[in-house]
């Protein structure tokens, strides 16, 4: 059975063909802006596109970042553009550390919503979360993003510095595909 996936990140489709083998994962660029104020409202904005051109399929999109609690939940839904267009990751990540300068709580979490639409064109929305601190300095070379300064709860080390396979176990957006496998196993389709 064919899944449409909103992205065209390899590393997120080898991981959603990983958690979802029963799927042939084919790749959809949504092509539309992520206007929505919050993540489910992201995903649902792309995997609406998505399903629009491939009526009677499951579609998948997925919208996620860092919210840190110091920062009234910033960069949010701006995790990617945080420093300004385009994308510059050590640009955000210095930013977060100039804006965590003096700060004692560095609480954050990273949000992953994904939003399915069925065959008959329901729409669904997960959502998994991971919590942790962020570091007063970058550690690790893996991941992407702002994993070196990540730090999940009850590690003592970044995302970064943990395999794939040990922050997939526990990153948000690891919890949320297991979400979408719990859904999918119960509308009997794995
Ligand atoms: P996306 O919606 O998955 O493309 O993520 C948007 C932005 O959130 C990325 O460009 C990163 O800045 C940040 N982000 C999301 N997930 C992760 C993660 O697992 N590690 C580090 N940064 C992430």
């Amino acid at each position: 059975m064919k899944l449409f996936v909103a992205t065209h990140n390899p590393h997120k489709l080898r991981e959603i063909g990983e958690i979802l083998p029963d799927f042939t994962v084919c790749a959809e660029d949504p092509d539309v802006e992520e206007t929505a104020p919050d993540f489910a409202g992201n995903a649902l904005i792309k995997a609406r596109a998505i399903a629009a051109l491939h009526e009677g399929c499951w579609v998948m999109a997925d919208d996620s970042g860092l919210e840190v609690e110091a920062l009234g939940g910033e960069p949010g839904v701006r995790s990617a553009r945080y420093a300004g267009e385009p994308t510059n990751t050590p640009a955000n990540n210095a930013l977060l550390l100039k804006n965590l300068a003096g700060k004692t709580d560095r609480r954050a979490h990273f949000t992953c919503c994904v939003a399915l639409v069925d065959p008959q064109g329901r729409e669904h929305v997960v959502e998994g979360r991971c919590y942790g601190t962020i570091a007063q300095a970058a550690s690790g070379a893996g991941g992407f993003g702002y994993d070196p300064l990540f730090v999940p709860d009850g590690y003592d080390k970044s995302f970064a510095e943990l395999t794939a396979d040990e922050k997939n176990a526990i990153s948000h957006r690891g919890r949320a595909l297991a979400e979408v496998k719990r859904l999918l196993a119960g509308a009997s389709v794995l």
